[in-house]
C-alpha cells in the first residue's frame, strides 16, 4: 500500500487500482472514502473487510457526472433531478430506486442505492480517470474502521486502515477535507422526501431547494426500520477510544469538578466556546470554532488529536440548537455515546 499526492500519473494509477479490484482511498470535500469499483462485487467485498462492517450496511456509490448517477438508477424522481442541479457536485447523498447493475453487495440488498457526485477536484479527477477505462462508479464509505472516528485527513486513514490494506490497493492524500463532516443522506424515493443523515448540505438548504416546508425523518426516528439503512443511524458512532461528554455550557463547570475529584484523573481536555480561569494543571482548554462550518471542518481531525493524546476524559461544549449546527451536534452526540452511558450520574 503506498500513499500518493494526486499527480497525474498518480491518478492514473488509481484508476488502473481500481479497474484491477483493489482499494483506493481517497480524498472528498467531506471526508476521505475507501473506494471500490462499485459494479466490481468482490473488490466491494474487500471494503467490508478492511473496514470491519457488517455486510447488510449499505455503501454511497460516487460518480463522475449527473447523468453517471442517472444511470445507477431505475427511478430518477423530480426531487432528485433539482437536488442533484442544486447541489451537486458537492456534500448531498441522493437516495434512489437503484438499477438492476448495481450489485446487492453495494446496496447490502436492498432496492435503493444512495449517489453522490463530489466535488473535490482529485474525486473528481480520480472519478472521470476510472470512467475512461472502467465502469467509473466507486462506492466508498468513509475510510475508518466500522464505529471509528471519521477521517478528515490522509493519515488518519493510513493509521485506521494502513495494517488492512494490501499491496496494490493506494491512498490519495490531498490533504485536509473542506467541509470536514459527511454528506447529508436525502431519501428521494419517498415523497416529500427525508433526510437519513444531516451533513455538509443543511437540512433548511434542501426544503429551500424543493419549495417544500420542513423536512422530517431524522436518522434518530428509524430505529423501528428492520434493516440499517443508516449505519452513521446507530446511537454509538464516529466515537473516539476517550469517553466523551457532551453538555451545554452551564453544566460544564460542574462536570469538570465532578471529574477532577476522581483519584484516577490525571487529565481532562475542555473544547468549550469560552475559556475559564483555571490554574490546575490536569485541565487542557481549547477555544471551539464559533461557526458552524469550521467546527465541522475540525471535529474529526480534533478528536483524532486527542484521542492519541489519552486524556482520561474529552469534555465538550454542545454546540447551540440553532438548525445551522444540526449537523456537528449529531455527529458529536454520537461520540459521546459511549462516554454519556459510562458517566452520567
Ligand atoms: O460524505 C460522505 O457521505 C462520505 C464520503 C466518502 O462520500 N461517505 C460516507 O459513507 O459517509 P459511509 O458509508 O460512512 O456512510 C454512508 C451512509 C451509511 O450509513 C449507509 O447506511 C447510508 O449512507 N446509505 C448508503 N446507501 C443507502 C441507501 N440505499 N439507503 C439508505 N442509506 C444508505
Ligand atoms: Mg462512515
Amino acid at each position: 500500500m503506498s500513499c500518493l499526492a494526486p499527480t497525474r500519473a498518480a491518478l492514473s494509477q488509481a484508476a488502473q487500482a481500481l479497474a484491477s479490484g483493489h482499494l483506493v482511498a481517497f480524498p472528498t470535500e467531506t471526508v476521505y472514502g475507501l473506494g471500490a469499483d462499485a459494479l466490481n462485487p468482490d473488490a466491494v467485498k474487500r471494503i467490508f473487510q478492511v473496514k470491519g462492517r457488517p455486510a447488510d450496511h449499505p455503501l454511497i456509490v460516487h460518480v463522475a457526472s449527473l447523468q453517471a448517477a442517472q444511470r445507477l438508477a431505475s427511478d430518477w424522481p423530480k426531487t432528485a433531478q433539482v437536488l442533484a442541479e442544486t447541489f451537486w457536485p458537492g456534500p448531498l447523498t441522493l437516495v434512489v430506486k437503484r438499477a438492476p447493475s448495481v450489485p446487492n453487495a453495494v446496496t447490502g440488498g436492498q432496492d435503493t442505492v444512495g449517489l453522490r457526485w463530489p466535488s473535490q477536484p482529485a474525486a473528481q479527477a480520480l472519478l472521470e480517470a476510472f470512467a475512461a477505462i472502467g465502469s467509473g462508479a466507486v462506492a466508498a464509505p468513509s475510510a475508518n474502521r466500522f464505529g471509528g472516528i471519521s477521517p478528515s485527513q490522509a493519515q488518519h486513514v493510513e493509521s485506521a486502515l494502513g495494517a488492512y490494506l494490501q499491496p496494490g490497493d493506494l491512498i490519495l492524500d490531498d490533504g485536509p477535507c473542506g467541509v470536514g463532516i459527511e454528506s447529508t443522506i436525502v431519501d428521494c424515493t419517498v415523497n416529500p422526501v427525508r433526510v437519513l443523515r444531516p451533513g455538509g448540505i443543511s437540512r433548511a438548504a434542501i426544503e429551500s431547494a424543493l419549495a417544500i416546508g420542513p423536512v422530517s425523518g431524522s436518522p434518530q426516528h428509524e430505529a423501528h426500520q428492520p434493516l440499517p439503512r443508516v449505519s452513521g443511524s446507530l446511537a454509538s458512532h464516529y466515537a473516539p477510544k476517550t469517553p466523551l461528554l457532551m453538555l451545554p455550557a452551564a453544566d460544564l463547570h460542574e462536570a469538570l469538578q465532578a471529574q477532577l475529584a476522581r483519584p484516577e484523573s490525571h487529565s481532562v481536555l475542555c473544547w468549550v466556546r469560552q475559556l475559564a480561569p483555571t490554574h490546575d494543571p490536569r485541565v487542557t482548554q481549547v477555544l471551539m470554532p464559533s461557526r458552524p462550518e469550521l467546527l465541522a471542518q475540525q471535529l474529526y481531525a480534533r478528536l483524532h488529536e486527542w484521542d492519541a493524546l489519552g486524556f482520561d476524559l474529552l469534555l465538550v461544549e454542545a454546540p447551540a440548537l440553532g438548525p445551522e449546527w444540526e449537523a456537528v451536534r449529531d455527529r458529536i452526540s454520537r461520540a459521546a455515546f459511549d462516554g454519556e452511558a459510562s458517566h452520567t450520574p
